[in-house]
Order: C-alpha cells, then sequence, then structure tokens
C-alpha cells in the first residue's frame, strides 16, 4: 500500500509558479523566450508557467531516459528525443519537475550549450539539494524540499501521479525506499 501526504499545496505551487512568472518576464523584458519542457515530469510545471510569463514565449520538448528502477537512478542518461528546432541565439529556460542528483540537467544543459543560444537558464520546480553530486543549480527554483520521494504535478511513481494538484510525499506501508 502506498500512502500521500500533502507537502506543497496547489495555492502554495499557483502562487510560487506566479511568481517565478514575473521574475522571468522582468528578466527577459522585451525578448523573446524558448521554454524547453523535460518530458514527461516537467509538462504541468511548464503550462502553469508559461502562463504566467507575459513575453513572446515559445516551447520545445526534449525526453531523456534514466536507467534505474522507478525510485532510484543510475548515474546513465540517454537523450531520447531532441528539441525540434534549432536554438541558436535563443534564450532558452529549461524546465523540469525536479532537481535531484543534478545528473539530468547536467546532461541536457550540455546538449543544449552546443546549440550556442543567447542564454540558457534552468527553472526547476522543486530542488533536493542535499541529493546532489553534480555541480549544477537552477536560476529559479520553486521549493527546496528534503530527501523525500514526492509525486504529483507532472511527477510521477512508475506512471503513476502525475495529475495529482498538490506535490505529495509517497510512503510506502513498509518504510523502504
Ligand atoms: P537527477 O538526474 O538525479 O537530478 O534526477 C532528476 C529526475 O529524477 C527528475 O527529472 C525526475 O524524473 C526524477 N526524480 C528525482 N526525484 C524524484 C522524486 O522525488 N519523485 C519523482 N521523480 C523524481
Ligand atoms: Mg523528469
Amino acid at each position: 500500500m502506498e500512502k500521500l501526504k500533502i507537502l506543497i499545496s496547489r495555492e502554495q505551487i499557483a502562487a510560487k509558479v506566479s511568481e517565478l512568472g514575473s521574475r522571468i518576464t522582468i528578466d527577459f523584458a522585451g525578448e523573446a523566450v524558448v521554454l524547453i519542457g523535460v518530458l514527461k515530469g516537467a509538462t504541468i510545471f511548464l503550462a502553469d508557467l508559461a502562463r504566467q510569463i507575459h513575453l513572446n514565449v515559445s516551447f520545445d520538448f526534449i525526453a531523456v531516459s534514466s536507467y534505474g528502477d522507478a525510485k532510484h537512478q543510475s548515474g546513465e542518461v540517454k537523450l531520447m528525443k531532441d528539441v525540434d528546432h534549432s536554438m541558436e541565439g535563443k534564450n532558452i529556460i529549461l524546465v523540469e519537475d525536479i532537481l535531484d542528483t543534478g545528473l539530468t540537467l547536467t546532461y541536457i544543459k550540455n546538449i543544449m550549450a552546443a546549440h550556442q543560444p543567447k542564454s540558457l537558464k534552468i527553472a526547476a520546480l522543486l530542488d533536493k539539494v542535499s541529493r546532489r553530486t553534480e555541480p549544477i543549480q537552477a536560476d529559479y527554483v520553486g521549493f527546496e524540499i528534503p530527501d523525500e520521494f514526492v509525486v504529483g504535478y507532472g511527477l510521477d511513481f512508475a506512471e503513476k501521479y502525475r495529475n495529482l494538484p498538490d506535490v505529495c510525499v509517497l510512503e510506502s506501508d513498509s518504510g523502504t525506499r
């Protein structure tokens, strides 16, 4: 059996996403930005964030797979889907659900840097700072969270729970991870 406990409510998320959108709107005033969502976890965050950015915004998506089971990653990342358009000279904001070890975003950031964008920033809804193994940080962070496995608002456990409106901690009855 799995139990869910709300960690960040939909109201807290909405307020934070609005704040991040305002910051991005100010930081890129007068410019166009491309939001690049990391499939699939970032889709809900991207959809909400995009509507809080009052600029010329376009979307693109990238997909990676990380080897490992549902809760643990092996550290190997593989590109499954690249962006559809050239990012040369563009203001890119990589949009991700969560920064954990940092392996995924380090890998994606390197791929995107090779496109020679005008600027390259990272927006992460959640940040598990204590889990980081790579020297990477997000420019726009929603919430720093403790080292607990979370689901909802795009985040899954074995593809389940992405549609929960709140970010919840997933606890298994056995208490193991
Ligand atoms: P990283 O490469 O270790 O930074 O891991 C980032 C990826 O791991 C995210 O894009 C998520 O797909 C996944 N992930 C890390 N922590 C969680 C979690 O608590 N819940 C759901 N997915 C997670
Ligand atoms: Mg993900």
